[in-house]
């Protein structure tokens, strides 16, 4: 595990961007897993900076987010497929057909969970993922108590992840209680992972992910096992490591 710890958003956002950057001028036709949230959006910004700079090209790249909301439609303005679209895609040249978000709309689930599976093993999997953490240590919507060992699958939202997000609706009452999300081992299997934070509320989710027991009650401690795992954070998410 590797800890880059930064003076501010600012600057661990372009840290992130020049790590995606740099893995597709490597790869261009790397498969990403990205996130969603507040954290990531800087990060997204540089990237468009850097693509509209000419620097990199994301007509290759394949991406696969990591959730979303059970229920929301794409067009609905809270869903991550929107999300994405407005923070990055509708910026960059990357082809649509090769963006893959869970479709929270799905009738069959179950299946939907197993195809989205099957499809990033199609593409040889996720090269560099993405993740951000929640004040819980959730990954993705990987909860607290979620199975080390589960896929993409259907969750049951925190009541802590439901009063965190309910910033983007008008009332809490809106948020949705399930999502589908990509399952801790098939975070795992990515073959890198950076790990964004920013702000204090997320240092004790941080430091009992670096230096806590590896449990399912605190999932992103699971990435103290990763061969390839990079925490980009700031000084205040920062401030509970020694
Ligand atoms: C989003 C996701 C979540 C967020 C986490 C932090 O796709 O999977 O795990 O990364 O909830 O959210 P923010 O960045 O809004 O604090």
């Amino acid at each position: 595990m590797r800890i880059i710890c930064i003076d501010n958003y600012e600057d661990m956002s372009r840290k992130a961007a020049h790590i995606v950057s740099s893995q597709l001028i490597l790869k261009p036709n790397s498969v990403l897993g990205l996130a969603t949230g507040s954290t990531p959006l800087g990060m997204y910004k540089q990237l468009i900076k850097s693509y509209n700079d000419g620097l990199i090209d994301f007509q290759k790249v394949t991406t696969f987010n990591l959730d979303e909301y059970y229920g929301l439609d794409r067009k609905n303005q809270q869903s991550y497929f929107y999300y994405m679209y407005e923070n990055l895609f509708k910026h960059i040249n990357i082809d649509i057909k090769r963006v893959n978000i869970p479709n929270g709309m799905a009738k069959d689930i179950e299946k939907e969970c197993l195809d989205y599976e099957k499809s990033i093993r199609n593409c040889g999997g996720i090269d560099l993922q993405v993740l951000g953490i929640g004040r819980n240590g959730h990954i993705g919507f990987n909860e607290p108590d979620i199975r080390f060992e589960a896929l993409t699958h259907m969750v049951k939202l925190d009541k802590q992840t439901i009063e965190d997000n309910s910033r983007f609706f008008n009332s809490i009452e809106k948020v949705p209680t399930k999502a589908i999300s990509m399952g801790i081992k098939t975070i795992m299997h990515a073959k890198k992972v950076i790990l964004l934070a920013s702000g204090k509320e997320k240092a004790e989710a941080i430091e009992e992910a670096i230096y806590g027991k590896i449990t399912p009650k605190l999932p992103a401690s699971v990435l103290q096992l990763h061969p390839d795992v990079i925490f980009v954070i700031d000084k205040a998410a920062a401030s509970k490591l020694d």
